[in-house]
């Protein structure tokens, strides 16, 4: 990943944050995916008013990913304004898992700072379904 590619995933994460829809939390984030072909793809949260119909952004970053036929993904970058960073929660991660490999990047950024993990360390020894 190369500065030029990171810095054009962070202006995709940033607008998609914008595009948020979280009237209840008031939580922006977004998330952009980069495929092995180098083509990126976005997601926002997007809320329910039955509050557990929530969908996170990266996941939905990962399913526009998956949308477009894109199955090697190397890295995902999560922007949420403000002065903090943010880890990616438990199902996020999970999904991840599930769609990247263990040594894609995650980047998480915010306003200030901005923290950097692969996906196996932010879920070690997480659950794989044994495909035959
Ligand atoms: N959220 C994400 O989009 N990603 C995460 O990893 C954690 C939380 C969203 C869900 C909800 O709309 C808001 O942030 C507050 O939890």
């Amino acid at each position: 990943m190369t500065e030029q590619q990171k810095q054009q995933m962070e202006q995709l994460a940033r607008k998609a944050s914008a595009g948020a829809y979280s009237p209840y939390s008031k939580f922006c984030v977004g998330a952009a995916v980069a495929d092995s072909d180098g083509a990126l793809h976005i997601g926002c949260n997007v809320e329910n008013g039955s509050y557990g119909l929530t969908s996170c952004a990266e996941r939905n970053a990962l399913a526009a990913a998956m949308a477009a036929g894109k199955r090697e993904l190397t890295a995902i970058l999560i922007y949420v304004p403000g002065k903090r960073v943010f880890e990616p929660c438990g199902a996020c991660r999970q999904v991840m898992l599930e769609l990247m490999p263990g040594s894609a990047k995650v980047y998480s950024l915010c306003d200030v700072a901005e923290k950097r993990w692969t996906v196996s360390e932010l879920l070690p020894e997480g659950f794989v379904f044994p495909m035959q």
